[in-house]
């Protein structure tokens, strides 16, 4: 878990996932998300990170979808 565990546990996790929902709403509105041209499917996770982190990264190709212009509109009015 990235917000740690027991009686220290982050006390703006749900704050945090709130807006982290908010943010990907935000995006996938306008773009679906694809793999960049050679990652890897198998994610390696760095061991000494605090908080989950893969190894390298994650890399995307954000696509723009058809009809976005609405969708931004519709929710504005
Ligand atoms: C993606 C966002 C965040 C991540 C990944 C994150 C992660 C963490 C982690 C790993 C801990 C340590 C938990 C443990 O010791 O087991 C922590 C503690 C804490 N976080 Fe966050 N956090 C985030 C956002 C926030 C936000 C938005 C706030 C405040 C508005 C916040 C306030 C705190 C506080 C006060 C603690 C200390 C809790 C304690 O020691 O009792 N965090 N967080």
């Amino acid at each position: 878990m990235p917000f740690g565990e027991g009686p220290r546990i982050c006390i703006g996790m749900r704050f945090a996932k709130m807006q982290m929902t908010a943010g990907l709403i935000t995006l996938l509105k306008k773009y679906r998300l694809e793999l960049a041209e050679g990652m890897e499917t198998e994610v390696a996770l760095q061991p000494t990170s605090i908080t989950t982190q893969p190894i390298g990264g994650i890399y995307l190709k954000l696509i723009q979808r058809d009809g976005w212009e609405q969708r931004i509109l519709q929710a504005s009015t």
